[in-house]
């Protein structure tokens, strides 16, 4: 719904920012949101974010959110995540150095695979949040997915992770 993205747009008003989602009523959505100062600063990319990622050069971005991507939660889905072992290296790339990632979800497995991923890769990257996965980022809106979870008793678990170095 572009509701973090109009968050981070009024509360930084020094960057830039590319949104990303196919889904053309959460679009329609931000832009009526939008001030008309705030046009030099968005984009929006109305296209699956894989296409986009492949149009950005490498270590592009100071900051990448990914805020509860669909959780496919059945085993023979879980290979649609997003997040999977294959785009996390396209997004990767595509960060700076010192550069940070916002992940979040409320499902326990998927935030543990992510996790790991970077657990086992302390060389190139520091988890910055591991004190408290349960305490939203001040970056960060508390958006309509983060809010249902909230509601049904879940609580969300965030990771930032740092890139540490220009190339992997
Ligand atoms: C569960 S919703 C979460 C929405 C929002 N981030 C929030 O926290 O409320 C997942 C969103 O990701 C979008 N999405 C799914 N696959 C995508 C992809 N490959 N590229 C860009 N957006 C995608 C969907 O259209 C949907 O709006």
């Amino acid at each position: 719904m572009g509701d973090n993205l109009k968050f981070m747009l009024d509360n930084d008003k020094d960057s830039f920012f590319i949104g990303c989602e196919p889904y053309i009523n959460g679009v329609a959505n931000l832009i009526s949101k939008l001030k008309e100062n705030d046009y030099n600063r968005v984009k929006i990319f109305v296209q699956d974010v894989r296409v986009l990622l492949e149009l950005i050069p490498n270590n592009f971005f100071s900051d990448i959110i990914i805020l509860f991507p669909d959780p496919w939660k059945k085993r023979k889905h879980k290979k649609r995540r997003l997040f999977n072992i294959i785009n996390i290296n396209l997004f990767l790339n595509k960060l700076k150095k010192n550069g940070e990632i916002y992940f979040s979800t409320d499902v326990e497995d998927y935030f543990l695979e992510v996790k790991n991923f970077f657990t086992n890769r302390k060389k190139n990257f520091s988890i910055m949040n591991s004190d408290n996965f349960y305490k939203k980022p001040s970056l960060l809106y508390l958006t309509k997915y983060a809010k249902k979870s909230l509601h049904r008793g879940i609580s969300p678990m965030y990771l930032v992770i740092k890139k540490k170095v220009d190339i992997l």
